[in-house]
């Protein structure tokens, strides 16, 4: 299968990158399944039902978020009426919505996808290895979905790259979302799990993580609240990684970092296409 995981879309920038290039990513790479971090799509702080659906459109399968998925208030009764959008399973109990679902792949095989949020420097909620290692021993890959992939949203390379390494060997993908910058860990680990510590930001990255830098400066040198932040507006680079798993085990047999726009150095996997689709 092949997947392609974008990393947190910020602002009208980051929407504009992804909605202009995904739908031809999914001809050129030919993709089964896509994912979109979606937390910071409006203005730099939540998403909306209009956005959902604008990135739907463009070719996402899912929609993850993270910290900032309350921020817009009308996105609340949204997670009642679309199963597609995830938030991180880790809120309490009774918290709208869903953090974990099976989905149906291009040609109908089926992909779990995990969404979680990582607890250092990050709001307090229940423990996700815990809570992952539930979800595993009900549903596992290979008898139960034909690929797995983790959003894992958080702040600490540590905590991530634990999270990845302990789950090694039992989904085909385990990426960290939150920091806004792309790192350049890109990896099979040796049990055959793809992983990056951070997929970056699908943003401006002339900005402070996407957002306008002179506001984030002054808030930075000034210990009084400054002005407001808002989403840097220059051209935007698409962050990704793209993964090919075995059909047979779930697991990943390359993963391969996409950047697309922007002020970042582009890079693009080369692909084979296999689909009859043309
Ligand atoms: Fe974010
Ligand atoms: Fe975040």
């Amino acid at each position: 299968m092949r997947l392609l995981i974008c990393g947190d879309v910020v602002g009208r920038a980051g929407r504009k990158v992804v909605c202009d290039r995904l739908p031809r990513l999914r001809e050129s790479l030919d993709l089964d399944f896509v994912v979109v971090n979606g937390e910071n799509a409006a203005g730099g702080f939540g998403i909306t039902p209009k956005i959902c659906a604008q990135f739907f459109e463009a070719g996402a399968d899912v929609i993850t978020t993270g910290n900032h998925v309350w921020d817009q208030k009308e996105i609340v009764p949204y997670f009642g009426k679309e199963p597609r959008i995830l938030r991180p399973d880790n809120y309490p109990e009774g918290t709208p919505g869903k953090g974990v679902g099976i989905f149906e792949a291009r040609d109908g095989r089926r992909v779990l996808v995990l969404h979680y949020m990582a607890l250092l420097f990050m709001t307090p909620l229940d423990d996700p290895f815990a809570g992952i290692e539930r979800v595993l021993t009900r549903t596992r890959m290979g008898r139960d979905v034909d690929a797995a992939i983790l959003d894992f949203h958080g702040e600490a390379t540590s905590e991530k790259m634990a999270m990845g390494h302990m789950l090694d060997g039992r989904v085909s993908l385990v990426v960290g979302t939150h920091s806004h910058v792309p790192t350049a860990d890109a990896q099979v680990l040796p049990h055959g799990t793809g992983y990056i510590t951070d997929l970056g930001m699908c943003g401006d990255y002339d900005s402070v993580i996407g957002m306008k830098k002179e506001a984030s400066i002054e808030r930075f040198r000034k210990k009084v609240p400054g002005p407001r932040l808002e989403a840097a507006a220059g051209d935007a680079t698409l962050c990704a990684v793209y993964v090919e798993t075995d059909d047979a085990t779930g697991l990943a047999r390359r993963i391969a970092p996409v950047r697309l726009g922007g002020r970042l150095a582009p890079t693009m996997p080369e692909v084979e296409r296999v689909s009859a689709e043309a």
